[in-house]
This record gives structure tokens, C-alpha cells and sequence, in this order.
């Protein structure tokens, strides 16, 4: 019987892990789900920055949630990786793969040996030198997974897979009758947010922005001169609120009007520029996840700014869950896992 997969998201606001049996089957099944807060700066946009404290807090998840593998496939999403268009001549998968760094070099910003490099294809067609397959590529940096590979092994795991976070998602959220149309999913991170739009449960569209929910601490933070934990329960308890708000804090409502509305702006702009370029076919939902969504009237704002209706994202709602993790995860919470557990379900591939 194979062995049960943990997936592991290393994230700045801590590391999830999602334990799952038969990923490879026909029903996965969540068996275990644990996470561990992270201290401010020790994960940076994805990459780890602080070894020891990651290898600690990795050990710690591992005895607190008593996981019974310790084969992990881990993430990689941040603003390094980069998402193409590419038509290849038609081939088996495998030779596709292979002869992707004979055929991008010229559209990546570093040596194809410094990237992971992956195809996916989308449909095939016919060129003037014979049938052709039209893609995506995708490319990240290896550098930027080396350290969390690295601390991962120090805490005594065994990295089978590093795989991309935004396929992770997909294949989380698009199962089932959730799959049909083409359908965005849009992860509001710390840092980062990221863009899929997938048709039919394929992925045609990737794109990582540069931002997320810790800007707009940061604008609160300097706005009001407070500290980071008082800019966080400000934002917390504000949202994107009018109403009721005190007179003193109508500077930092405007903050945050600013800063969320540039979010919403480059969102809006990434799913236009998408649809522009697709035959003008439109995008018939919006799944939306991570903690920078959560932010009060954010996806009110994001259906109202895209006339697209907004579904909130219930991973463990789409899989098979084990009893006693479904009764540890209030329903509704489980979103946090959603990364972990496309990581998990990804090593069936
Ligand atoms: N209820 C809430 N209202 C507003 N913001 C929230 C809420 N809950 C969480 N957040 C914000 O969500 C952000 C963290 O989101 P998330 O946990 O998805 O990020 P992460 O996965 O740790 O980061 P990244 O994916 O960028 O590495 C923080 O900026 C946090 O302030
Ligand atoms: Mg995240």
C-alpha cells in the first residue's frame, strides 16, 4: 500500500501540514491537519530566512501532530516563479519536459539551469511544420526552494516533491462540479497573492502579485504610528467598513481603502488582461481563499469590481476528511489547509 504524503506549506504567517492517505487513489482522505505559528521574519515571501527557527517549528508540528510519514512535498509560489504561454511541436509528456530548456531559454530572466521548469498542456493545434501543443510553462527559481529543501531535511523529513503552489490550489478547489467554466481562483496571502484562471479544471493562466494582506499592515502601522500587533487588530476589527467608524480613525479607513483598492485594482487588471487575450470569453466565478481575503467587504468589493460571483473556498469540504480531523476543524476553517493539501494530493501525479 503506498505510503501517506504530507503536504507542507511553508508560509510567513507559519507551516501547515496536511497528511494524506491513498493521494493516488480514487478517495483521498485528509488524515491528519496540524499547524505551528511562524515569528515575524522567519519565512519571507515563501523562502525561509531563518533556518534554526523553521527546523524547530517543523519538529515541533511533527510531535504535536503526530503524522505518520515523513514524506513531504513542499511548495513553492512566490514572486519568482513565472507563468508562459508556449506552443511545442506535439510529443509524448516526457519529451516535452525534456526538451523544455532547449525551447525557453530565451524567455527566462536566469540560466535554465537555475529553474524547475514544468509544461502543462492546454490544447493541440496545427502549425506549418506539423501538430503542435499549446501550453503553459511554467518556470521558478530552484534557488529560492534550496533553503526550505535544506531546513525541511534538517528537521529529519524527506522531501520527495517540490511542486507549484498554484497548480496545489487547483488541485484542491477545481474537484468535482466545481471544475466546469472557466473559473479564477485568487489566494490573498501575506506577501503574495496569486491568480489561476482554469477552463474545465485546466490551468491556462498563472499570475503572482506582489502583494497581499501585510501591506495594508504596514500602511496602518505607519499611518497611525503604531506597532505591527496593534496595525493587525486594527485592520482586523476595520475591514473595509464606513459605517461607525470614530472620526479619529477616518485617516487610517483611508489607508486602507487605498491599499486594499490597489490589491482589488491589480486583481481586476490580471483577470481583464486574461479574458483580453482569451477570445473575450468571460470568467464565470471567482474562488477566493488565503487570510488577505478575509479582510472585512474584500470579496464584496472583488464581485462588485468584477461582476463575477465569489465563492469562498472550503477545501476539506471537497475531499474525504477522517472523523477526527473533520471535528477538530470548525467548519468553514479549513481554508488555511487548502495549499497544504493540493501539495499532497499533487504527489499522485
Ligand atoms: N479576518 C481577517 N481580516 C483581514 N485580514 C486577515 C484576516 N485574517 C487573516 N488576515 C490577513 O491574512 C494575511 C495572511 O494570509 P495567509 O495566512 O493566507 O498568508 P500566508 O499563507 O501566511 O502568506 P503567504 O502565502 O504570502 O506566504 C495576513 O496579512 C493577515 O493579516
Ligand atoms: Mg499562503
Amino acid at each position: 500500500m503506498a505510503k501517506n504524503i504530507v503536504g507542507v506549506d511553508i508560509s510567513s504567517g507559519g507551516i501547515r501540514a496536511v497528511e494524506v492517505r491513498d493521494a493516488a487513489g480514487a478517495r483521498p482522505t485528509v488524515v491528519r491537519y496540524e499547524s505551528i505559528p511562524l515569528p515575524e521574519g522567519a519565512v519571507l515571501r515563501g523562502e525561509v530566512v531563518e533556518v534554526a527557527t523553521v527546523v524547530t517549528a517543523l519538529r515541533q508540528l511533527w510531535s504535536t501532530g503526530g503524522f505518520s510519514s515523513k514524506d513531504v512535498v513542499l511548495g513553492i509560489g512566490n514572486h519568482r516563479v513565472l507563468a508562459r504561454d508556449l506552443t511545442v511541436p506535439k510529443m509524448s509528456m516526457d519529451r516535452i519536459r525534456e526538451s523544455l530548456p532547449f525551447q525557453v531559454q530565451d524567455l527566462l530572466p536566469v540560466p535554465v539551469d537555475a529553474a524547475l521548469l514544468d509544461f502543462y498542456p492546454i490544447s493541440e493545434g496545427q502549425s506549418d511544420q506539423g501538430p503542435v501543443v499549446n501550453g503553459l510553462l511554467v518556470a521558478a527559481v530552484k534557488e529560492s526552494v534550496d533553503t526550505n529543501v535544506r531546513a525541511v531535511e534538517l528537521a529529519g523529513l524527506n522531501p520527495i516533491d517540490v511542486d507549484l503552489i498554484p497548480f496545489a490550489l487547483c488541485r484542491v478547489l477545481l474537484r468535482g462540479s466545481s471544475r466546469r467554466g472557466l473559473v479564477a481562483i485568487i489566494d490573498v496571502g501575506s506577501n503574495t497573492s496569486t491568480v489561476v484562471v482554469a477552463r474545465d479544471g485546466v490551468p491556462e493562466f498563472v499570475r503572482i502579485i506582489s502583494a497581499g494582506g501585510r501591506d495594508l499592515t504596514d500602511a496602518i502601522r505607519s499611518e497611525g504610528m503604531l506597532t505591527t500587533d496593534q496595525a493587525e487588530a486594527t485592520k482586523l476589527s476595520l475591514g473595509l467598513s464606513t459605517v461607525g467608524v470614530p472620526v479619529a480613525q477616518q485617516p487610517i479607513v483611508e489607508v486602507i481603502y487605498k491599499v486594499a483598492g490597489e490589491l482589488l485594482n491589480s486583481i481586476r487588471n490580471t483577470l481583464t488582461y486574461f479574458v483580453g487575450a482569451h477570445d473575450q470569453q468571460p470568467i464565470t466565478q471567482i474562488i477566493l481563499t488565503g487570510g488577505g481575503a478575509k479582510l472585512r467587504g474584500f470579496g464584496q468589493a472583488l464581485q462588485d469590481g468584477t461582476h463575477i460571483p465569489i465563492v469562498i473556498a472550503d477545501p476539506f469540504g471537497l475531499v474525504a476528511v477522517d472523523r477526527r480531523v473533520a471535528s477538530r476543524t470548525a467548519s468553514g476553517t479549513s481554508d488555511a489547509a487548502c495549499v497544504a493539501l493540493g501539495l499532497a494530493l499533487g504527489s499522485a501525479a
